[in-house]
């Protein structure tokens, strides 16, 4: 079995709000009787994509537990590598593989420089296939990035979506192994299908996305922040559990 948490969208902007939310949900996850076996942190982790913002996330996300991260629309590839992952200036996406487990997670760089949309590029779509294409025979893997591939019925998240989702399809249809799919972006805890795997999504760590049934403000900031567990069990099957940390 394979314990995972996750959070998405901290938005971390030097404010006095962002950091207490964010270390809220760090101190709930470091305090857990058992320890997770990862936590993944599904992009916009900054607000402005500054180094400031980045220097305060390693800050904030220390763990005993790896912490697996990938870019969303607000984050910026130069400071995320430098401030956060301590690497040297490089090129392209910033995508990774962990193994966590037995379970391979690729970390997917789904933002665009300069733009709200998501696109899985062809260098990020090229790393995807020889990743899962290099794992031993009967490795479960998931999928991870920002951009949800599919609308939630919101005008909001649902004008910024994953730009080239039949590709990513395609792609899906050629790897059995992976298991479901998971991503942030929506503000919202949100379950769909894609490609006949599971779509997670992540709720949102700053504010809560106000359904259109709900009313007409779009950010409820009123909410406490959320969290996902995905469990993942020996016959490679997904459960997850969404909590709210008061
Ligand atoms: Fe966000
Ligand atoms: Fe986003």
């Amino acid at each position: 079995m394979v314990l995972l948490a996750q959070i998405s969208d901290l938005h971390l902007d030097g404010t006095e709000r962002a950091r207490e939310r964010a270390t809220r949900v760090m101190d709930y996850l470091r305090a857990l009787p058992t320890p997770v076996d990862a936590l993944l942190v599904t992009g916009d982790i900054a607000d402005h994509g500054e180094p400031s913002e980045y220097r305060e996330a390693a800050r904030i996300l220390t763990a005993a537990f790896p912490v697996l991260t990938c870019p969303g629309n607000h984050d910026s590839r130069e400071p995320l590598r430098s401030a956060l992952l301590g690497e040297p200036p490089a090129e392209g996406p910033v995508n990774r593989l962990h193994l966590i487990g037995g379970t391979a997670i690729l970390m997917c760089d789904s933002s665009i420089p300069g733009k709200d949309e998501g696109l899985l590029d062809q260098q990020t779509m090229s790393w995807l296939a020889e990743s899962l294409d290099a794992l031993p025979t009967g490795t479960p893997a998931l999928v991870a990035f920002h951009h949800p591939p599919v609308t939630l019925h919101h005008p909001l998240p649902d004008s910024y979506t994953l730009q080239n989702d039949q590709d990513f399809a395609a792609l899906l249809a050629d790897h059995p192994e992976v298991v479901a799919v998971i991503t942030g972006h929506a503000h919202t805890a949100a379950v769909s299908t894609f490609a006949r795997r599971p779509l997670l999504v992540g709720p949102a760590v700053t504010w809560t996305l106000r359904l259109p049934w709900e009313g007409t403000e779009v950010a409820d900031f009123e909410q406490p922040p959320g969290i996902a567990f995905h469990v993942l069990d020996e016959r490679h099957r997904l459960t997850t559990h969404f909590r709210t940390v008061l």
